[in-house]
């Protein structure tokens, strides 16, 4: 398994008592859909703010394709190509007046032709379905559609690498929907994604990869099906499992489906499991 993005040791503390990052180690793998889990202030943010260059480390190494990273004026500038983060709040995110111009700054600043420019905007607007806004100011959206907003800016980077802090959180059902599509089309092309959600449905149903993140530490990093054979593992991460977990338990306890299958993804592929048997 290829790892584009790796940490080294990596140390970060914000003025104040007890918090950021102590001793991080962890690799996001290539081409993968990679989930960060973890309570309120367990380092989610920071750890995906260091990944993108935008948070310095004090001590320890950030990596992309094996090398440190360059924080140079150029350095960076050469990475936000290649790194697209969406953070989690699109207020911080979002600093033009309209909605275009505000999408239109990051491939404007790549160098593209202004045609170019004008239809990856359009495109990643009509991505997330807000195409509709394009010319509206950028004060007057709703917290959803800044949020749509934020992630369209990054898709329309179309970098190698995209991380999304908590993407979903205001996202309406339709919007998740539209999200995820997008993602999948950008993985099929080679990109590489991270997310950091609290939605362990959403996790669960779509993650690859898992860092579990407590008190500014990685406390675990595995793959899905780990977790997927061992459902143990979840009480033992403090993690709480996914809607489909105590269904699937119960219904192997009770003989209907053999416990040769691991816990399935979603309602789906329980209902599958359940039909095929
Ligand atoms: N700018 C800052 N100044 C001081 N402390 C900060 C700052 N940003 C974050 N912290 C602290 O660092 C810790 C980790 O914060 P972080 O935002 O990375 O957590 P998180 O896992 O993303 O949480 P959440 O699930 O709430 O988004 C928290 O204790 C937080 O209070
Ligand atoms: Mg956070």
């Amino acid at each position: 398994m290829d790892t584009i993005l790796s940490v080294h040791e990596l140390h970060y503390r914000y003025p104040g008592p007890g918090s950021g990052l102590s001793d991080v180690s962890c690799g996001i793998p290539a081409g993968r859909r990679t989930v960060f889990l973890g309570a309120n202030g367990a380092g989610k943010s920071t750890l995906l703010h260091a990944l993108s260059g935008v948070l310095r480390p004090q001590r320890g190494e950030v990596r992309y394709q094996g090398q440190p990273l360059d924080y140079s004026r150029e350095g960076m500038k050469a990475l936000r190509s290649r790194i697209g983060l969406v953070m989690q709040q699109p207020d911080v995110q979002l600093f033009c007046p309209q909605v275009f111009q505000d999408v239109a700054y990051g491939p404007t600043n790549l160098g593209l032709s202004p045609r170019e420019v004008r239809e990856r905007v359009e495109d990643a607007l009509e991505a997330v379905g807000v195409a509709g806004c394009s010319q509206n100011p950028v004060h007057c959206l709703s917290y959803g559609e800044k949020q749509r907003v934020a992630i369209a800016g990054v898709l329309a980077m179309q970098p190698a690498v995209m991380l999304l802090d908590e993407p979903t959180a205001e996202l309406d059902s339709a919007g998740i929907d539209a999200l995820l599509v997008e993602l999948e089309k950008l993985r099929r092309n080679g990109a590489t994604l991270v997310m950091a959600t609290h939605d362990i449905d959403l996790a669960w149903r779509w993650g690859d990869h898992f860092l579990v993140m407590e008190e500014g530490r990685v406390k675990w990093e595995g793959e899905h099906g780990q977790l997927a054979r061992d459902t143990s593992l979840f009480e033992h991460l403090n993690l709480r499992m996914p809607t489909v977990g105590p269904i699937y338990l119960s219904l192997v306890r009770q003989g209907m489906i053999s416990s040769r299958h691991v816990l399935p993804r979603d309602a789906g592929e329980l209902v599958e499991l359940l039909e095929t048997k």
